[in-house]
């Protein structure tokens, strides 16, 4: 209380002073007050309308009006309001900090990727030098059997350790089939599935006891299954994979044309959420390299360092349940649904591996090339291992015909070769077509 009845009196004695120094202090004040509010609000006072602000304003015009003369004491009214003013300022940026944050939140929850961020997005400490290492390993998603609850049923009875190989299958390539089903079962791998897209292949899984699982019949893409050639069943799959990944299983997809030599769930990595064979024939290719590209005209600066690698086999990949992967097939399939002549590796591998740039988000996955001695596609058999007298002697996890043509002749002699053990058996095959 002391302040004001204080104010209230040096009042009281200014209304005996002279009238001019009333007016340059009234003139000097105004000045004073008019650089306190143009630093204070630079936009303006009445600017966002705010009734909180001009509620304090004219709240401290009434208190100016009643000030004293005297230069201290101005000093320290002035000083009060400044205050005044810069708690006003303060409070108003808190509110707007607290806006921004939840608009923020608001903007997050709209966001997957936001989601996920929150979701590993523990701060991190980082070690020295030669020992940084990133997230590799992203969290995998929440199942959700509802998803299709007749194949959650068939696969909690398929599935080890929540993985299995898939493989989609219609009558044309049944011949096929039937080697890479014997290959599987001569290894003792119970945790495969074929979808099977037609009633062929009902009956051929029903006569070998191979466990199967066909889509519902009013499954608008079920004609393509019955119907289509090599590209379209291969469109199909991504639509189909989503499924299982959604309900919280790893899948190891695999294409027909593949004969199985070791398990390869003792040599996958699970440490991303793509690992996948390669096309390429040598390390370089299948592992990535610089090519230097040469302008000439350009002179001093005629070479370019470019990044190659041989893309991905889309007929023989691991997918690990997470958002990434998911995010993978629901790029491909929407593509491929949208883009009739588009060849579904391509589309693979281009989600796979072009960054974001200004008007496009790229897909942020983690990715793991598969040994290609391990998981060997039929260039390099037949270029490079069956010529090797050393490279013969490797056991490989998988091959697969993916280079040639005579798919079936050449998987015949593959498991005459690596599991009968007959040296001579790929010798009458060229490297390529003929
Ligand atoms: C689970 O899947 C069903 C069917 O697709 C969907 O309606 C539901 O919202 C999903 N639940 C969760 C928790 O994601």
């Amino acid at each position: 209380m002391a302040a004001p009845i204080g104010r209230r009196s040096s009042y009281a004695s200014q209304v005996l002073r002279p009238r001019g120094s009333r007016i340059v202090v009234a003139i000097f004040f105004g000045i004073l007050l008019g650089c306190i509010l143009a630093a204070l609000y630079p936009r303006g006072l009445f600017y966002s309308g705010s009734h909180f602000q001009s509620r304090r304003l004219s709240k401290s015009n009434l208190q100016i009006g009643s000030t004293s003369c005297e230069s201290t004491e101005i000093v320290n009214i002035l000083k009060l309001h400044i205050q005044d003013f810069s708690n006003t300022n303060e409070e108003l940026k808190k509110q707007i900090k607290d806006l921004k944050e939840k608009l923020q939140a608001v903007e997050q929850t709209n966001s997957q990727a936001e989601q996920q961020v929150v979701g590993v997005g523990e701060p991190q400490k980082v070690g020295p030098f030669g020992t940084v290492k990133g997230i590799r390993t992203n969290p995998t998603i929440i199942p959700n059997e509802s998803v299709n609850p007749r194949l959650a049923k068939i696969l909690e009875k398929v599935t080890i350790k929540n993985e299995l190989i898939v493989s989609l299958a219609n009558s044309k390539v049944k011949p096929m089939l039937e080697v890479w089903v014997s290959s599987i079962k001569k290894l003792g791998i119970h945790n495969y599935l074929v979808v099977a897209l037609d009633d062929g292949i009902v009956d051929f899984c029903k006569e070998n006891r191979v466990q199967f699982y066909t889509r519902d019949p009013d499954e608008d893409i079920d004609s393509v299954g019955k119907t289509g050639g090599n590209h379209e069943v291969s469109g199909l799959k991504f639509i189909i994979l989503k499924e299982f990944l959604q309900m919280g299983y790893s899948v190891l997809l695999s294409d027909v044309d593949i004969v199985y030599i070791q398990n390869p769930f003792e040599h996958i990595y699970r440490d991303s959420d793509v690992e996948s064979m390669s096309d390429g024939h040598d390390s370089m290719t299948a592992y990535g390299y610089t090519d230097v590209f040469d302008d000439p005209a350009m002179g001093w600066a005629r070479y370019v360092h470019t990044m190659r690698i041989w893309v991905y086999n889309s007929g023989f990949f691991y997918l690990r349940p997470t958002l990434a992967a998911i995010e993978l097939l629901d790029r491909v399939a929407d593509r491929l649904s949208h883009e009739p002549y588009a060849w579904d590796q391509a589309v693979f591998n281009e989600e796979l591996f072009f960054p974001s740039y200004p008007g496009y988000i790229g897909l942020h996955v983690s990715k793991r090339t598969m040994d290609r001695y391990l998981f060997m596609n039929s260039k390099v058999l037949f270029k490079e291992v069956r010529k090797d007298d050393d490279l013969k002697k490797l056991k490989p996890v998988i091959v697969h015909v993916n280079y040639n043509p005579d798919k079936l002749l050449r998987m015949k002699a593959v498991v005459v070769f690596y599991i009968n053990g007959k040296q001579d058996a790929f010798d009458l095959f060229p490297d390529g077509s003929d």
